[in-house]
């Protein structure tokens, strides 16, 4: 079944929205892990808009069981998952204008220095996950970085604006991740996904985690954090009963429906 990851930046927005100390994402990672996440995922943005350096060093202390670091893969954010030691890093392409990461890593358009920085990871012992839209050049060129996981990016999947554009991203995302798993890499998804869509990505074929933030946090303000996670948890383990059965394409229309 594949495993929920919480990312828990939205809590430090709310804080930073008063740059006080409250509330504090370390909590909500603990009660996150509480109601049966995997693992926790935060990202340190180069504007620290959100999540800050003390954030993550204190997460990595709190954390028990896996603390995952997504981050710009340049300079300074490597130096910082050397010094804290994450479990996983996550490369993403950032862009001080977005709202949220807003496509996935061009990994075959900027090789070279991908390469570089996930070998420098693995270097330092971290496994090493890169962001990528549902593309064959894309899972190819992440393959010969070397990094141990690839996380296709829902994001076209979860915006679809109608049921026919919806099941040609479900497409994609299902032929990627036949190709990447083929290849022997394996295979996390996330962006966008809330316990409406999620659904039929969780019954994709050998998806190890499931990278969810903004719909659980959301969700937590009005009932509760340990609830909203507890929710998708068992969304994601009703998928894989779903799955014995139906193939995503079904479930996405039976929920369409
Ligand atoms: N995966 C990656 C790589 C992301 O950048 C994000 C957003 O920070 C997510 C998953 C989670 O997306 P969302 O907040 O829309 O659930």
């Amino acid at each position: 079944m594949a495993k929920l990851c919480v990312n828990i930046d939205h809590v430090a927005t709310v804080r930073q929205a008063r740059r006080i100390t409250e509330p504090d994402p370390v909590a909500a990672a603990v009660l996150a892990e509480l109601a049966g996440a995997a693992g926790i995922t935060c990202h340190l943005r180069e504007d620290r808009r959100h999540i800050q350096d003390d954030d993550v060093v204190r997460l990595k202390q709190s954390v028990r069981t896996r603390l995952n670091l997504e981050m710009a893969p340049v300079d300074e954010m490597l130096a910082i998952a050397e010094a804290v030691r994450p479990h996983m890093v996550m490369f993403v392409p950032e862009r001080r204008q977005e709202i949220t990461t807003e496509g996935g890593l061009d990994v075959a358009g900027q090789f070279e220095r991908i390469r570089e920085a996930t070998q420098r990871m693995k270097a330092a012992g971290l496994l090493v996950s890169h962001f990528v839209d549902p593309d064959p050049k894309q899972v190819d060129a992440v393959i010969a970085c070397g990094a141990d996981y690839l996380e296709l990016h829902t994001g076209a999947y979860a915006n679809a604006p109608n049921e026919s554009a919806r099941l040609a991203e479900l497409e994609k995302l299902i032929q990627a991740a036949r190709y990447a798993q083929e290849k022997g890499i394996r295979v996390n998804a996330g962006h966008g996904l809330n316990l409406r869509n999620v659904l039929p990505v969780a019954a994709i074929a050998g998806i190890h985690e499931l990278h969810i933030g903004h719909s659980i946090v959301s969700h937590a303000v009005l009932v509760g954090f340990e609830r909203a996670v507890r929710e998708m948890v068992e969304a994601i383990a009703r998928a894989e009963n779903l799955a014995r059965v139906y193939t995503p394409q079904e479930i996405l229309r039976l929920h369409s429906a």
